[in-house]
């Protein structure tokens, strides 16, 4: 299953979720697999990931794909180990900036689908955290994937700007992957304590959107296990939000792709 955190808006919890639900994964003993297409590489980072000289990163299997790197590596020599058993990464790398415009003018779009058709076999889940745009390498992920699913940050803009993020994915979906799915919404920094997060929530179920039922509190232990590197099924296993992160993978699992 190939699942894709995707929303084009900036800082509304993509590469946390992700890199917590692949770390979730992992630690139940399934194979994953984590995707970093963010140039900021914020995934790769938490997920504790050190390269070295010679790792080579999701930017230099698209510069093989255009040619700027004149080699024949499989998908797999992209993919490297992280410091948490069963949990790998395909690191993102500052490259991904450059190499953009070259996949986009020459139609590069589907090749990240061929890759990961190639890892599939091997991993039994795979994770793709997408950067703040819907460009390139976000519809690349979507065109990839079985589902996505769409953090929101229980803000105002935030729920405004869902509409138009659905539209775009619905689009995609139609042109190139018909197969893809809506998992859900998924509330993130949700405060049980404040009024607004619960009227926004409301408004998105009354336009019949999926809000998954597993929320993900706001909570400073998400910040530390940031600056730990250390996703927060690993960091604090017993802690409420390790239970919320556990909940939403079930979830997700449950959709059976
Ligand atoms: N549940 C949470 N509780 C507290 N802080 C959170 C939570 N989720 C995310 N954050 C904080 O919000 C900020 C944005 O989170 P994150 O980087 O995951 O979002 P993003 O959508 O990947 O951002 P970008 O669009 O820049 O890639 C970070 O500072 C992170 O620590
Ligand atoms: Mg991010």
């Amino acid at each position: 299953m190939i699942i894709v955190v995707f929303n084009q808006k900036g800082g509304v919890g993509k590469s946390t979720i992700s890199t917590n639900l692949a770390a979730q994964s992992a630690k139940l003993g399934h194979k994953t697999l984590l995707v970093d297409l963010d140039a900021q590489g914020n995934s790769t980072h938490y997920a504790g990931f050190n390269p070295n000289e010679e790792s080579l990163s999701v930017a230099d299997m698209f510069k093989q794909v255009v040619g700027i790197f004149r080699t024949a590596k499989k998908p797999a020599e992209f993919v490297h180990p992280t410091p948490f058993e069963n949990l790998y990464v395909m690191p993102s790398s500052p490259a991904l900036a450059d190499v953009e415009r070259e996949l986009e003018s020459r139609y590069k779009i589907f090749k990240l689908k061929d890759a990961l058709k190639e890892l599939k076999d091997e991993f039994d889940h795979i994770f793709i955290d997408t950067p703040p745009n819907f460009n390139f390498y976000s519809k690349a992920a979507l065109i990839a994937a079985d589902g996505f699913c769409v953090p929101f940050d229980c803000d105002d803009f935030s729920a405004q700007a869902i509409d138009h993020l659905l539209e775009n994915a619905t689009e995609l979906k139609e042109d190139h992957n018909p197969e893809l799915k809506l998992l859900g919404i998924v509330v993130n920094q949700f405060n049980s304590q404040a009024k607004l997060p619960k009227e926004l929530i409301d408004t998105l179920k009354k336009k019949g959107l999926p809000v998954l039922e597993s929320y993900i509190s706001a909570t400073v232990k998400v910040k530390e296990s940031h600056s730990k590197r250390t996703p927060v099924p690993f960091y604090l296993p017993k802690h409420k939000v390790a239970r919320q992160i556990a909940a939403l993978f079930e979830e997700l699992d449950a959709n059976k792709l």
